[in-house]
């Protein structure tokens, strides 16, 4: 017995069924492909950072699990500036490290490690809706983020615009004088 000819239809039909198999299959494949951190994913989980090379005034921006990461080294003056600021005058109180409790208030010694009060370092990412901001700028010196015009200061805590939290310090320690293992 003959097959009959496919008809125009049944060359529709086949042709969409094919590419709905092909539309499935770009859509699951990023879910299954975030499921399975391959090892480049995991080597990031912590990174370790040279800093002999950033001067005093300097900063340096890496990456950390996929996001920026701003180390900067404070000038004497920019700790000074900070250290001076009265905690009334802080939109968000809190420190907002993850190297100390969550309470912990948005002191300047808190936004950085003891005995290392010159080296900022914190997650690049605005507490506004994530936009990077810009460093050494704004009118608090310190990083300013040019999405809605939020002013952080030298010790990277929210002082004008819209953000709502300071930037967050992401857990990281010393290993050397030179070096920071941050994650
Ligand atoms: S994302 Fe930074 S001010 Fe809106």
């Amino acid at each position: 017995m003959e097959h009959p000819e496919p008809t125009r239809r049944d060359f529709l039909y086949i042709a969409t069924a094919a590419l709905a198999a092909v539309g499935a299959g770009s859509v699951i494949w990023p879910f299954i492909d975030q499921m399975n951190p391959d090892a480049t994913a995991l080597a990031l989980a912590s990174t370790e950072v040279d800093i002999s090379a950033v001067e005093e005034g300097q900063s340096i921006t890496v990456k950390w699990r996929g996001k920026p990461v701003f180390v900067r080294h404070r000038t004497a003056k920019e700790i000074e500036e900070a250290e001076a600021v009265a905690m009334g005058d802080l939109p968000d109180p809190l420190a907002r490290n993850a190297n100390l409790e969550a309470e912990a208030p948005a002191t300047d010694p808190n936004r950085a490690a003891e005995g290392k009060e010159p080296w900022l370092v914190m997650i690049g990412v605005c507490t506004h809706l994530g936009c990077v901001p810009l460093g050494q700028a704004g009118d608090f010196g310190g990083w300013f983020c040019p999405c809605h015009g939020s002013h952080y200061d030298t010790a990277g805590r929210i002082r004008r615009g819209p953000a709502p939290e300071n930037l967050h310090i992401p857990p990281y320690a010393f290993t050397s004088d030179t070096v920071i293992r941050v994650g």
